[in-house]
């Protein structure tokens, strides 16, 4: 293995847990990267030496972007739906099956080409860890096909059979449930870490979410869920009754999801390229930090409601619509999508963890948000090499 000392490192942001500030960070520091692991951090002044030495020239250094909300297997887009909706149309749930027919009708090497494309994309703006979903295939065919691409690209894949009713099953939805949490599941199961459900108005009620997820814990899944996106609803306080690591979405809440939130320690996972798309309120992240909820930011890139893959947008949209300081944010989007994945590998440059980091074209991290839609990000590192 080869050590490689990073020095000329003008801001770090560790998000060493131990640290006083949001973000653990430190001046004129230096990162020893041993294999694919950081093996030490501390003052330029004082760093050992290593195989070979890389001047990063005064850039800050952050971890890697951890997205822990994406639904990349698709074919298609929506760019008209987006159109009309800027034109004053509103979000519906229905959408999803434009989507699901296009992705049905597409070959498995298309699908894979696309879900490249965009990993490649994000991996450009400092994503280093994705979490990607199935749910725009929706037969016990299509959704296992949809996991198997997307396991090509990450452990973390979630199965989203529940994600809406598909049109041959509207009819009967508690069929389509039987079908989700039975056979459905079964294809899915080797292919996935997580099971998820969409419970919102349009798509699943609590009871169906619920007998999704504990179908899908009863098969070795972990859960998550989407929920309160288009609406208050039951979904976030169902996640906290039944201790799902993340609730994502979180866009509208009562005190008693807060306090839910708050009580339970699920993840929210906040998604503002969502509200941005949609034209819906953002929810406040300030909000939920100050009643000590634990915050993610992801993206949820998918063709509908959503088709940024930048986390770096998100960044900013949270600081400047959310009430997030730009140290909240970038931590939500690091330290808070490992905490989202239930991951202690990744999301901070402390001792142990993965050698997964950004440098910005910038002195500090601050610049994410000072500087929206710029490409700050200079290089990306993965398991201690640039890539
Ligand atoms: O997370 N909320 C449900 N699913 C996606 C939207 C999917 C779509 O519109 O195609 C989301 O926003
Ligand atoms: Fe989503």
């Amino acid at each position: 293995m080869t050590a490689t000392l990073l020095t000329g490192i003008g801001e770090l942001v560790t998000n060493d847990p131990e640290a006083d500030d949001p973000v653990g960070l430190r001046r004129d520091a230096a990162l020893v990267l041993d294999g694919d692991r950081v093996a030490w951090v501390g003052a330029a002044v004082d760093a050992p030496a290593a195989d070979q030495a890389v001047d990063v020239g005064g850039r800050a250094v952050l971890p890697g972007f951890v997205d822990s909300h994406s639904h990349l297997v698709f074919a298609g887009d929506r760019a008209e739906e987006f159109a009309a909706r800027m034109a004053g149309q509103s979000y519906a749930a229905g959408g999803i099956r434009t989507t699901v027919a296009a992705t049905r009708a597409a070959t498995d090497e298309q699908l894979t080409a696309r879900v490249a494309a965009l990993v490649a994309e994000m991996r450009r703006q400092g994503t280093t860890t994705v979490e990607i979903k199935s749910g725009y295939g929706l037969t016990v065919h299509d959704e296992a096909r949809s996991l198997a691409v997307a396991r090509q690209f990450t452990e973390e894949t979630t199965f989203l059979g529940a994600h809406v009713v598909p049109p041959e099953h509207a009819d009967d939805p508690a069929a389509y449930v039987d079908l989700v949490t039975g056979p459905m599941l079964e294809a899915a199961r080797p292919h996935a870490r997580w099971v998820d459900a969409f419970c919102e108005r349009g798509a699943f009620d609590a009871d169906q979410a619920r007998a999704v997820l504990e179908a899908g814990a009863a098969a070795g899944l972990r859960g998550r869920l989407h929920a309160n996106q288009l609406g208050e609803g039951p979904g976030v306080q169902l996640a906290a009754e039944l201790g799902l690591v993340a609730v994502d979405h979180c866009t509208y809440l009562s005190d008693a999801d807060v306090a839910a939130l708050r009580d339970s320690g699920t993840v929210a996972t906040l998604l503002p390229g969502v509200e941005f798309s949609t034209r819906q309120p953002y929810p406040s992240g300030r909000r939920l930090l100050d009643a000590g909820v634990r915050v993610a930011l992801a993206s949820d890139c998918n063709p509908g409601s959503c088709y940024t893959s930048s986390l770096p947008l998100c960044v900013a949209l949270a600081v400047r619509e959310m009430g997030m300081t730009p140290a909240e944010a970038v931590h939500a989007a690091t330290y808070g999508g490992a905490l989202a994945l239930d991951r202690d590998d990744v999301g901070a440059l402390v001792p142990g963890r993965r050698a997964d980091l950004v440098v910005l074209d910038a002195p500090s991290h601050v610049h994410l948000a000072y500087r929206p839609g710029v490409p700050l990000v200079q290089a990306v590192w993965v398991g201690g090499r640039p890539v």
